[in-house]
C-alpha cells in the first residue's frame, strides 16, 4: 500500500468500514497525525492515547461544537447546539463541574447494581433464548444482543421497555450522524430532532417519577427525581446526564455482545478454548473489546500547549485518541492483530482512561459475560450463516451490519 493520510485511512469509502490495515501502516510512520476532516490531531499510539485521556492539560473543552463544526456556516448557526442537554452530559464536562455529576452517577451505577439486576438479566435472557429456540436462524445483533441490552438499560434507567422501538430509533439516528463526517445539514437536522425526542421523552419520565414520589426508588430516573438536589445537581445536569446514558448505555454493549459472537464463531480454535474452559469468557470479552472497541475513538481539547510525541498541540486544539489503533499498538500488545482469548494483561483503552473512565464498565462486562455464556450453552451447534460479515460504514461504532447465525447442526 502506498503512503496514505489519516483521512484516507479512516473516512474514505475504501476503508471507512474497516480501517485497521491502513491505520497499522500509518502507525509505523508515527503516532501523531493531523486530520483535515476532523480539524484535529489524531493519536494512534497507546502511550500517547493514554496520555491524551489522562492529561490535566487536555480536557473536554467545547466538544459539542465539533458536532456542527463541519456544517456550512449558515446551517451551523441554526443547528448549534445539536442537543440542548448534551453540554451538561457527564462526558462533556471537566472538573470541577464533572466531579459532582460523576459522584452521583457512580452512586447509582455502583457495584451492587450488578447483583441487584442479575435475576432480571437471567430472566430476560431465558425468555429471549426460548423464543430463538423456535427458529433455525436469527440475527445475533437485532434478535439477541439488542433486545437483551435494551431491556437491561430500560430497567436500570427506568425507561418503559414497551417504548423501546422509539428510543432505539432515536439513538440510532444520533449515532448515524456522529459516525458520519458531520458535514451534511439534513443529516444534522435529523440528529438534532432525535436528540429533542430523547430529551422530551426523558423529561416526561422525570415528571412521572416525581409525581409517583416513590420513597424507595430503584431506577436511575427515580433516584435522581427523588434526590437530585441532594447531589448538588441542577435539573439541566440531571437531564444531560440521563440523555447521555440513554445514548451511551446500550448501543455500546449491544456492539460488544454482537462482536463477541461474531469473533468466536469465526475462529474455531478460540471458540473451542472458551467451550472447554468457560472461565475464559471474561478475558475473551476483554480481547474483543481490544480488537473491536465499540467506540473507535475518544475526543478531547487541549487547555494549554502540550507536547505529545513528535507534535506540539496549542491550547484549543482538538485531539482524538484513535482507540482502534491504540489497542493494536505493537509496542504494548504482542501479536497485536491476533485474537487470543487468554491474553493477560490486556490494557486496552476501550472504556477510556482516567477521569472519564466508563462508569458502566462493570455492568457491560457482566451483561456480556452472561449473554455469551447462556447463548453458547443453549446453542452449542451455532455457526455463522455467512463468511461475509460486513462492518458498518461508521467512523464511530465498530459494529457489523448484521451477524446471521444458524442454530442447528
Ligand atoms: C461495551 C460497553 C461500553 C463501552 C465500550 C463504553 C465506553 C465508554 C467510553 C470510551 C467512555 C469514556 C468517554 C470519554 O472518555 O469521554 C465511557 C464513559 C461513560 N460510560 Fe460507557 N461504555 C459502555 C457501556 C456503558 C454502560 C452500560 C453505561 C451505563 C449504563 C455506561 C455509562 C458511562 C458513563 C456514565 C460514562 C461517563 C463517565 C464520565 O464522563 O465520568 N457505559 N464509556
Amino acid at each position: 500500500m502506498t503512503a496514505i493520510t489519516f483521512d484516507e485511512a479512516f473516512f474514505s469509502e475504501a476503508w471507512i468500514r474497516d480501517p485497521v490495515e491502513p491505520l497499522a501502516l500509518l502507525q509505523e510512520q508515527g503516532s501523531v497525525h493531523f486530520s483535515e476532516q476532523m480539524k484535529a490531531w489524531v493519536v494512534l499510539g497507546w502511550e500517547d492515547s493514554r496520555a491524551v485521556l489522562k492529561s490535566r492539560a487536555i480536557g473536554q473543552g467545547d466538544r459539542l461544537a465539533g458536532y456542527t463544526m463541519n456544517l456550512p456556516a449558515e446551517d451551523r448557526a441554526q443547528l448549534h447546539p445539536i442537543s440542548e442537554y448534551m453540554d451538561r452530559a457527564i462526558s462533556f464536562l471537566d472538573p470541577p463541574e464533572h466531579t459532582p455529576e460523576r459522584a452521583a452517577a457512580a452512586q447509582v451505577l455502583d457495584a451492587g447494581l450488578g447483583r441487584r439486576i442479575e435475576p432480571h438479566m437471567r430472566q430476560t435472557l431465558a425468555h429471549r433464548l426460548d423464543e430463538l429456540a423456535t427458529r433455525d436462524s436469527f440475527d445475533a445483533t437485532e434478535d439477541f444482543a439488542l433486545p437483551v441490552t435494551v431491556s437491561m438499560i430500560s430497567s436500570i434507567l427506568g425507561i418503559r421497555y414497551e417504548d423501546r422501538a422509539h428510543f432505539v430509533e432515536w439513538v440510532e439516528r444520533v449515532f448515524a450522524y456522529i459516525g458520519s463526517p458531520m458535514d451534511d445539514p439534513v443529516f444534522a437536522e435529523d440528529c438534532k430532532d432525535a436528540y429533542q425526542s430523547i430529551g422530551a421523552y426523558v423529561g416526561e419520565l422525570f415528571a412521572e417519577a416525581r409525581a409517583a414520589d416513590d420513597p424507595e426508588p430503584s431506577t436511575l430516573i427515580g433516584m435522581f427525581a427523588a434526590r437530585g438536589e441532594k447531589y448538588g445537581l441542577t435539573e439541566r445536569d440531571i437531564m444531560g446526564m440521563t440523555v447521555g446514558m440513554v445514548q451511551g448505555g446500550f448501543e455500546t454493549t449491544t456492539t460488544l455482545i454482537s462482536n463477541t459472537i461474531a469473533m468466536l464463531l469465526a475462529d474455531p480454535d478460540q471458540r473451542a478454548l472458551v467451550d472447554t474452559s468457560p472461565e475464559l469468557v471474561p478475558s475473551g470479552i476483554e480481547e474483543v473489546l481490544r480488537l473491536a472497541p465499540s467506540l473507535k475513538m475518544d475526543a478531547r481539547q487541549a487547555n494549554a500547549d502540550v507536547e505529545l510525541s513528535d507534535a506540539t498541540l496549542r491550547g484549543g486544539d482538538t485531539v482524538v485518541a484513535i482507540l482502534i489503533a491504540a489497542n493494536r499498538d505493537p509496542s504494548v500488545f504482542a501479536r497485536p492483530h491476533h485474537f487470543d482469548v487468554t491474553r493477560q494483561p490486556n490494557p486496552h483503552l476501550s472504556f477510556g482512561f482516567g477521569t472519564h473512565f466508563c462508569l458502566g464498565a462493570p455492568l457491560a462486562r457482566m451483561q456480556a459475560r452472561m449473554a455469551i455464556e447462556e447463548l453458547f450453552a443453549r446453542f452449542p451447534d451455532m455457526r455463522l450463516a455467512t463468511d461475509e460479515l460486513v462492518w458498518r460504514p461508521s467512523a464511530l461504532l465498530r459494529r457489523r451490519e448484521s451477524v446471521p447465525v444458524l442454530t442447528r447442526g
